[in-house]
């Protein structure tokens, strides 16, 4: 048996939420350091599909094999610490904490387990280093005193880029980064995305069809809960179903 190309992988995943099934036996691959993005309407599956990837729901059937083990079911904490990152679609920053802190939480959350061995003092320092890192990533260096809640918007969503980034993942699960960002706000994640992409595997979620194209060699389409076609952006671009089902005639997502 030849080994899988795939860091990770879903297999027939499927989730049924009573009788809608929201992902139907989905199975997609992602390579090592490839940016692979799930696209598709509102409703589609996209947001339960990861959340099935990142432990955040149990699968209803179906496999998700990260470096070759099924994790499909495990609790998302040990997911996190597994390596796989995630950011939600919706703000999830502690306003009232310093961007530090916020990032500190995050790396603890990772290195609590493998550091027990280590005196408190040692793995004090190794989760304030992660945190730094983080920060300079995701290119908030010089906001680590700030209070997360009197940034700007699009400074807070970099904020959670930085938190997935301070768990040391191999993989970057992003939902809808872009969401409710201006122009500007968006024009820096995407080149922020750009620049992760580079080092990380990353699966992005994302509406705005400019940023997908910018950052994705990869992409997937729902379409309710079914997977209509994974490839290369070339393949996608031109695929009729894809145009059909999702694209329109512009290209435009929605
Ligand atoms: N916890 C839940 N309980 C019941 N139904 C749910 C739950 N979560 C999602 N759904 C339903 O599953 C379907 C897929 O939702 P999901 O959020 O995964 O879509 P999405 O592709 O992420 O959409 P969007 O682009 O709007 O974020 C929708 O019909 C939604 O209403
Ligand atoms: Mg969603």
């Amino acid at each position: 048996m030849t080994a899988s190309p795939f860091i990770l992988e879903t297999r027939g995943l499927t989730k049924a939420f009573g009788g809608l099934v929201a992902v139907n036996a989905v199975s997609i691959g992602f390579k090592e350091r490839e940016a692979h993005a799930i696209i598709g309407p509102n409703g589609a599956g996209k947001s339960t599909f990861v959340n099935l990837l990142t432990g955040h729901l149990p699968p209803s059937g179906g496999e998700v094999l990260f470096k070759g083990a099924n994790i499909a079911g495990l609790a998302a904490h040990k997911v996190t610490r597994l390596g796989i990152g995630r950011s939600y679609q919706k703000t999830n920053i502690f306003p009232s904490f310093s961007c530090f802190e916020n990032c500190r939480l995050a790396a603890q959350s990772r290195l609590a387990s493998s550091m027990r061995f280590f005196k408190p003092a040692r793995s004090y320092r190794a989760v304030s280093e992660q945190a730094e890192a983080a920060l300079t990533a995701a290119g908030l260096a010089a906001r680590s005193g700030r209070i997360a809640g009197a940034m700007s918007y699009g400074e807070q969503r970099q904020l959670e880029i930085a938190m997935v980034l301070a768990t040391a993942p191999d993989v970057l699960v992003l939902d809808e980064p872009l969401a409710g960002m201006g122009k500007e706000e968006s024009e820096l994640m995407v080149a922020l995305l750009k620049d992760l992409a580079r080092r990380y595997t990353l699966i992005l979620i994302e509406h705005d069809m400019d940023a997908v194209f910018a950052i994705a060699q990869v992409l997937s389409v729902m379409v309710n809960g079914t997977l209509l076609e994974s490839g290369p952006l070339d393949q996608i671009r031109a695929s009729k179903a894809v145009q059909d089902a999702y694209l329109g005639d512009g290209a435009e997502a929605y």
